[in-house]
């Protein structure tokens, strides 16, 4: 008897359990079938459902110019050759771990591109045996829109055995590194990732002199590097030096540094110089996915400076010589908004748009959503050559959202509502922390179809990602299942 009143119970609890698991199931894969679609032309300029008319788009693509047409520039100067091969390689880390990973020229990071201002830049990427196909993309370079690696959208994935040689000018010197765009996601955290600084070419006295230290931090399966180490960067020094820290957060959370030992300068942001920055002590610099930080450090007298990583406890950067420095006083956090001073005649700034859109960063269930939409059922922001183009940006919840945009630098006009009265501030890479809102504007000089999407790249392939398309431009790649084209998965 009491059996049989316990099993009618838990059949009138366990059918609508059932119900409720079903719903939450078919929302899954409703939402999920987003992410694998069979076939997407990215400059679909309506992107309804995918479901552009034929006819329409042959319109598009009789009157259009292909992106692939649409190619570098001459320049005066030099040319440098590259060559990376991405491989499967089994990597001894140095904190005894071995890890299955995805190398350029057998390591990870990379190789370091060294290039100068100018420079016209060629690299072939070749791929041994990564089945899924490998791309190779300049984040934060502005290059032609036929060199942009996006899997799908400039390119086809470059499959086993083949190669891809990009060619591009390093007209902007700055700090900034390449990565695969072929599964973005899945990729770059197995290693397909490396950096790649330009340095200027008419260099100040003192940055000349400054000591180069790049520090490119990734996420290799679980474990944390900087450099491709599991420990830490000594680098020795001599009182009074001047350090150029180059950081890079190649992973896809925002990592918190500390400098104890000295005060220092934050000179560039995402490879932008900041116009006259000062002195900052035992300031918090937060550095978003994708983000660089470019600090200024004299080294002091008998003691050392630590860099810390607050987000990875075993990757602290030691500079100099002598005792361990105290922790600084302070604390707070660097905020840009009124960070240097303004440039005395600036010829951009409060410049009305011809153009304007509002993009909310948020989620929903399991997706990432911008405008409560993701991946290829957000409407691409269309936008034609010589326009200016304000975007509003907000942060709805659901983490740290670092915005990236394909082939534009912005210049950051306002945080929550405030405009910035520091040094102008020029990013490819937006840290949007919850409930925070920027408005940035970027000139629209540099035809093709361009992705923007949140830099961690876990949330890009949950669908927070878009375009930004050039009135007229075509492409003759797809994205999808078919074409096994997936940028962002
Ligand atoms: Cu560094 Cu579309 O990314
Ligand atoms: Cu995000």
């Amino acid at each position: 008897m009491v059996k049989k009143k316990s099993s009618k119970r838990s059949f009138y609890l366990g059918v609508p359990l059932l119900l409720l698991i079903g719903v939450i199931v078919s929302i899954y894969f409703w939402q999920m079938r987003l992410q694998k679609p069979m076939e997407v032309n990215m400059a679909n300029h309506e992107h309804s459902s995918g479901a552009m008319s034929e006819a329409a788009m042959h319109t598009h693509s009789a009157t259009g110019v292909s992106c692939d047409s649409i190619v570098p520039k001459e320049t005066s100067g030099p040319t440098r050759k590259f060559d990376l091969t991405a491989a499967k390689t089994v990597l001894q880390l140095d904190n005894g771990k071995a890890v299955d990973a995805w190398t350029f020229n057998n390591t990870s990071p990379g190789p370091e591109l060294r290039v100068t201002e100018g420079d016209r830049v060629v690299v072939t990427l070749r791929n041994k045996d990564i089945e899924d196909g490998v791309t190779l993309h300049w984040h934060g370079i502005n290059v032609s829109c036929s060199q942009d690696g996006v899997a799908g959208v400039t390119q086809d994935a470059v499959q086993p055995g083949e190669q891809f040689t990009y060619t591009f000018v390093a007209s902007a010197p700055g700090t900034y590194w390449y990565h695969s765009h072929q599964m973005s996601s899945v990729q770059a955290k197995k290693g397909l990732l490396g950096s790649i600084i330009v340095e200027p070419r008419d260099k100040s006295a003192l940055l000349s002199s400054a000591k180069e230290v790049t520090a490119l931090y990734q996420r290799l399966d679980s474990s944390m590097l900087l450099n491709g180490s599991a420990k830490g960067l000594n680098v020795p020094g001599k009182a009074g030096e001047q350090v150029r820290l180059r950081l890079t957060n190649g992973d896809n959370e925002t990592m918190n540094f500390s400098v104890d030992g000295a005060p220092f300068q934050v000179i560039a942001m995402d490879g932008h110089d900041l116009h006259e920055p000062g002195l900052l002590n035992g300031t918090n610099i937060p550095v978003g996915a994708g983000q660089r930080y470019d600090l200024l450090i004299k080294l002091p007298e008998s003691s050392k400076v630590i860099v810390r990583n607050q987000s990875a406890k075993g990757l602290s950067i030691t500079l100099g010589s002598g005792s361990e420095p105290g922790p600084t006083e302070g604390g707070a956090m660097f905020s840009f908004v009124d960070y240097g001073t303004p440039l005395p005649d600036d010829p951009s700034s409060n410049r009305r748009p011809d153009r304007s859109f509002d993009l909310r960063l948020g989620q929903s269930l399991f997706v990432k959503t911008i405008n409560g939409r993701s991946f290829h059922e957000i409407p691409p922001m269309n936008v034609k050559e010589g326009e200016r183009v304000n975007i509003t940006l907000v942060n709805e919840g659901g983490g740290d959202h670092p915005f990236h945009t394909h082939g534009h630098t912005f210049r950051v006009l306002s945080k929550n509502g405030i405009p910035l009265k520091g040094s102008p501030v020029y990013l490819d890479t937006l840290l949007l922390k919850d409930g925070e809102t920027y408005e940035v504007q970027l000139m629209a000089d540099n035809p093709g179809l361009w992705m923007a999407h949140c830099h961690n790249l876990g949330h890009a392939s949950m669908g927070m990602t878009m375009m930004m398309n050039y009135e007229g431009i075509t492409t003759p790649y797809r994205g999808g299942t078919k074409s096994g084209n997936l940028p962002d998965l």
